[in-house]
């Protein structure tokens, strides 16, 4: 029995042409202070600008005169092999966004043949997550002390996962005044104005908010721990970030030892992180600013994909998010060497605006544009997109054999 009981293509989000579409449309239905936490940055939101504004300074150079008429956007990670190039980055907190929204998020990326991400904030038992697709991947928030990372790497063996996601760029929490203004936090703590907000939004407060509450309860953090985890309004007894602060390499190098799965590092940007990730054994990078939530100022991923491919060997998985909402955008990735891209909040504006067809929406947007991109560069495959068919803008060189005037 499917979670969202759909099948088949959903005619009522046809009018959404492009992600832009489906955001706005997002920004219509959540409350402002639900919309604020997902859509929003830190600070001055100088890197998720960034993370956007990155994609404009490069200029596609596509050939022509090739036969695409046969075209597959299929990519192959550690043998296994994905529609697309395209993955859905682990989310905390969906249950704000969407009735059910972990499990909704895990079956369309399992129908749709991509890789699912569970976050280590996420609300919907990993073990359920684990039997809808049951090749996810896991996201760790973990702590310094190894007892607790021992006990969650146990319950991850017990639910088959074997791709183990260590994010390293939240050791502590990030400065998102945004939240601050709109009074939305975590823990969550209901308010007037936040009250006022579900009454301006009653399709959010009967869909998800009262829908949630009635069937499940307050939202807890199910996959946090060993064990289903506080509810999302309460403290929680271990500390939500505590430890964190205190993972270091060693650790890292320990967890290498002790978990016989994929292991991969979320976070990195600095080349020096790359290299040492390598050197410890890790299985692949996500270079990743958290779609610039955490500190503020860092470069955009795309900046920093060439640096950290440097450090790595041939065909090391670099994998890649933030920012990326056309399939132009995408396709910029590969050329630069990504295997493959990550999407944060795309699928959360999806699942906002009509729950599994909205991510299904979502997905779609995607391939078909990364399809018709794919063809108008003069490529067959993915592996054909290569950074030759790549220029970063700067003033036209101007060539004096070809000027007219003399
Ligand atoms: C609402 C929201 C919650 C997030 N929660 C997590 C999380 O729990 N763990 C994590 O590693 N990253 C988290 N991220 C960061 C994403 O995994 C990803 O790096 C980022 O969203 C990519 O940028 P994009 O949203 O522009 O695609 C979150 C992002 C958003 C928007």
């Amino acid at each position: 029995m499917s979670v969202s009981g759909l099948t088949g293509h959903d005619a009522s989000c046809a009018h959404y042409l492009s992600i832009a579409d489906v955001e706005r449309a997002a920004r219509r239905r959540l409350p402002a202070s639900v919309f604020g936490y997902v859509s929003g940055g830190t600070q001055d939101e100088v890197s998720l600008k960034g993370n956007r504004a990155v994609f404009d300074r490069l200029a596609f150079r596509p050939r022509g005169l090739r036969d695409v008429s046969q075209r597959s956007q299929t990519v192959s990670l550690w043998g296994k092999t994905y529609t697309s190039p395209i993955g859905l980055s682990p989310t905390g907190i969906n249950a704000m966004v969407c009735h059910d929204a972990d499990a909704l998020l895990a079956e369309q990326a399992h129908l749709a043949g991509l890789p699912f991400v569970i976050s280590g904030a996420s609300n919907v038992p990993l073990e359920r997550l684990a039997s809808i697709a049951p090749d996810c991947w896991y996201q760790a928030y973990f702590p310094g002390d190894r007892t607790r990372i021992e006990k969650i790497v146990q319950r991850l063996e017990a639910a088959a996962i074997e791709t183990l996601v260590v994010t390293i760029d939240t050791c502590v929490g990030a400065n998102r005044e945004n939240n601050m203004r709109n009074h939305f936090s975590v823990p969550f703590r209901f308010s007037p104005s936040l009250l006022l907000d579900g009454i301006l939004h009653p399709r959010w407060s009967f869909q998800v908010f009262a829908k949630t509450l009635l069937t499940a309860g307050i939202p807890r953090f199910a996959n946090m721990d060993e064990t289903t985890g506080n509810r999302i309004i309460d403290d929680s007894p271990k500390g939500f970030r505590a430890g964190r602060d205190q993972l270091d390499w060693d650790t890292l190098a320990w967890l290498r030892g002790r978990w016989r799965g994929k292991l991969l590092l979320k976070g990195v940007v600095h080349p020096g992180d790359a290299l040492l990730a390598v050197k410890l054994g890790v299985d692949g990078i996500i270079v990743s600013n958290h779609g610039g939530r955490q500190l503020d100022s860092v470069m955009s991923p795309l900046q920093a994909l060439p640096d950290v491919l440097a450090q790595v060997p041939p065909n090391f998985p670099v994998m890649v998010d933030g920012g990326f909402r056309r399939g132009t955008d995408v396709l910029k990735a590969v050329a630069l060497g990504a295997r493959m891209v990550f999407l944060g909040r795309p699928p959360l504006y999806g699942a906002a605006v009509a729950g599994a067809a909205g991510i299904r929406r979502v997905l779609e947007i995607f391939q078909t544009e990364i399809d018709r991109d794919l063809a108008l560069l003069g490529c067959r495959s993915v592996s054909e997109v290569s950074s030759d068919l790549l220029s970063v803008c700067g003033a036209p060189v101007l060539n004096d054999q070809h000027s007219s005037s003399g």
